[in-house]
């Protein structure tokens, strides 16, 4: 495959990449150059080609000028020359970007072989792959880093700008073949705003993080960088990494960080600059803003704020910091994604990062710091302190960040892209993903440590599915749509019929090019649900937090509760309010509470009537609480080995199969021995294949 990834913004070229020497030179530039380096090392990758826009602006780097740069063997940077060979800010790339695409599509015009993929950068790469698309039928897909739709609220864009980029980036997401973000806030909240999105074009992307542990003498030069700034440099190092632009809200860690200036140094890397007063406006703004802060405060000896630095540097600098025990702050007004929380929990580095976008789910997912409302200094400096003060907390965030961050590599990334490209490109239709008139029986599975967990489980599993046509395969997930599909790809489970997501409060049915969303199910005519009722009672218990804003689904509402008493508590205020709901505790920690007509039993009464499979002929997989209702009703159930306490009552139960084996192994064993045992006709068992 060759994949070609258009970005226009920014200094893009290969290492070393002078991060900050514009507003635009970014992290988007760490996206594309660890995606497509990663790309190009995968067996199914022979070309991974950036294409950029050619500038001849020396003082920016001579290099913006050359138009071809191999980046590794299969790796290439082109530069396409639009006839203007000025450096352009991302405001101003509307100028040239017809020429722009009328000389990428010349460039294109003369070549042997065609790229088979676009990956598009940000809403005006996409304008520019559009065309590429109309004119030579490639199609692309579109990440779009940051979008504008969030920045409504008031970050400070002039609002006729915000518009046309919202619609730009909405046309954008219309004509790409699949939508590419980082986190579940960018997949989960911000797109489905936007009036094109189809979530079944939705796909989450981990991105890598690429950590090359610094040789000493990295973190020697990182010292030096800061030492001329401080009295002590021996203190905690708070460290903060972000363009000198107003919406990383720079001044409130200032702010948050007078008052505990006694207890750490404060090292702020905002880009480079040759002085503070020279550069774009905005960061000539924001870097005077945080020198008056400084000078307000008193702030000398306790603040370093290095005008220029090398990507070496700040490796030794998060190094340093971690070292010194410190920690990384991240006090973004919104962050649709956040590669340095990342990098901060790669090199153990606790952090306190804003609960605005995408640090929601990366903290959340690796455990290696506490959140934050960014327009709130107090806050920030509150749970700065709390790191610094409490050792214990400390050490169990950089173990966690440490050692959860390893699985997130751009290798991964890679093998998703190529996986997720595959099926995009090949719309045939997997291996029975759709019931016809064969189908007689139906196998309904949990997902997370029911099938996920055992690679050679899930191999057996689709040889069973693949032996066996007439048996339809369901998945039936707590996880919504967009996440289910994610760990699907991840473990490489085979494609279902259909979806049963967030608990059994949707149903998916898979269109052989798509997911189509049950309309049917909860039958409208019978669920009685009110939402607001449900918070107005769980406004009584304070010490249940919610689940993050995109856990709470249409008929869904989940939290994380730490006792049995507080879940029993709940289930009776709810039954005092005569609301006719399902409450679901798992895992000692989750609790969602449902319409009394959905979950995973009513979801697979569901499917199974509109397939015409009776009730003897469904099999159910599972291993935890929110499986419980589903295992009941099934007579076929099957009990993974490594099944939580909170079913293990269930296991002596006559329509329970307890499996030896853990995961996908126990499932497979289940199916084999209950389809053996005669439970069900007509069955071919994968263990006897020849
Ligand atoms: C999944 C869901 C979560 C739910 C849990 C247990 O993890 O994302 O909201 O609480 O399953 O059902
Ligand atoms: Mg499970």
């Amino acid at each position: 495959m060759h994949i070609m990834s258009i970005a226009l913004g920014g200094c893009i070229r290969g290492e070393p990449v002078p991060y900050g020497i514009t507003e635009d030179t970014g992290g988007h530039i760490t996206y594309i150059l660890g995606q497509m380096r990663a790309l190009a090392r995968h067996p199914g990758v022979h070309c991974a080609e950036i294409v950029t826009r050619l500038f001849d602006e020396p003082e920016l780097g001579a290099i913006h000028a050359r138009s071809v740069e191999e980046l590794e063997p299969g790796c290439l940077l082109t530069r396409i020359d639009s006839g203007n060979r000025r450096y352009l800010a991302k405001d101003d790339l509307r100028v040239d970007r017809t020429d722009f695409i009328e000389a990428l599509l010349a460039e294109l015009g003369e070549r042997e072989r065609l790229p088979d993929l676009i990956h598009a950068h940000f809403a005006d790469a996409a304008d520019v792959a559009a065309h590429v698309q109309r004119a030579f039928g490639i199609p692309y897909i579109y990440t779009a880093h940051s979008l504008g739709m969030d920045k409504l609220d008031g970050v400070g864009e002039p609002c006729d700008a915000l518009e046309a980029r919202i619609e730009e980036e909405d046309r954008a997401i219309a004509g790409a073949i699949a939508v590419i973000g980082s986190s579940r806030d960018e997949c989960e909240r911000q797109l489905p705003a936007y009036p094109s999105t189809r979530m079944d074009k939705v796909h989450r992307i981990i991105p890598g993080v690429s950590v090359i542990p610094p040789h000493a003498n990295q973190i020697q030069q990182a010292q030096r960088l800061i030492d001329p700034f401080l009295r002590d440099p021996d203190k905690p190092i708070i460290l903060a990494v972000a363009r000198a632009v107003r919406k990383k809200n720079l001044a409130a860690l200032i702010e948050a960080f007078a008052p505990i200036r006694k207890k750490a140094n404060l090292v702020i890397l905002a880009g480079q600059r040759c002085a503070s007063n020279e550069g774009e406006d905005e960061q000539v703004e924001v870097v005077t803003d945080l020198l008056h802060l400084i000078d307000r405060h008193n702030l000398y000896g306790s603040v370093a704020y290095p005008k220029k630095h090398s990507s070496e540097e700040v490796a030794g600098l998060y190094a340093l910091a971690a070292r010194s025990r410190g920690v990384f702050v991240n006090p973004a007004l919104v962050e649709p994604y956040g590669l340095t929380i990342l990098e901060a929990a790669a090199y153990g580095l606790p952090v306190v990062a804003t609960k605005v976008g995408g640090p929601v789910d990366t903290v959340g997912e690796l455990g290696h710091g506490l959140l934050v409302d960014p327009r709130s200094p107090s806050d920030i400096g509150v749970a700065i302190e709390r790191l610094l003060d409490d050792n214990a907390l400390w050490s169990e965030c950089a173990a966690n960040g440490a050692n959860n961050s390893r699985e997130t590599n751009w290798a991964r990334y890679a093998d998703n892209f190529v996986k997720l490209a595959r099926r995009t490109l090949d719309t045939s239709v997997g291996v029975n993903c759709r019931a016809g008139p064969g189908t007689t029986h139906l196998f309904v599975s949990d997902l997370d440590n029911t099938i996920t967990g055992c690679t050679d489980g899930i191999e057996r599993l689709r040889a069973f599915l693949h032996d066996n046509p007439n048996f339809a395969f369901v998945i039936a997930t707590g996880r919504s749509l967009v996440e289910a599909r994610r760990i699907m790809r991840e473990w490489d489970v085979p494609e279902p019929v259909a979806w049963v997501t967030s608990v059994g409060s949707e149903i998916y049915w898979n269109s052989g090019t798509g997911c189509v969303r049950d309309q049917n199910f909860p039958a409208l005519s019978k669920v009685q649900w009110e939402p607001e009722a449900v918070d107005a009672i769980m406004a009584g218990f304070p010490n249940i937090q919610p689940q993050p804003g995109y856990e709470q689904r249409s008929f869904k509402r989940s939290y994380f509760f730490s006792t049995q008493e507080e879940v029993s508590e709940i289930r009776s205020a709810l039954r005092m309010a005569d609301l006719p709901v399902r409450v679901i505790a798992s895992h000692d920690r989750l609790l969602d509470i449902l319409p009394a007509s959905a979950g995973k039993a009513a979801a697979m009464r569901h499917v199974a009537s509109v397939l015409r499979i009776a009730p003897e002929k469904i099999f159910a997989a599972g291993d935890s609480g929110n499986d419980e209702d589903m295992l009941i009703e099934c007579r076929n159930a099957i009990i993974v080995e490594n099944h939580s306490a909170e079913i293990k009552k269930l296991t002596s139960r006559s329509n329970v199969y307890l499996a030896r084996n853990a995961h996908a192994a126990g499932v497979i064993e289940g199916i084999e021995a209950m389809t053996r045992d005669g439970l069900s006709a007509g069955v071919a068992m994968s263990g006897a294949r020849g």
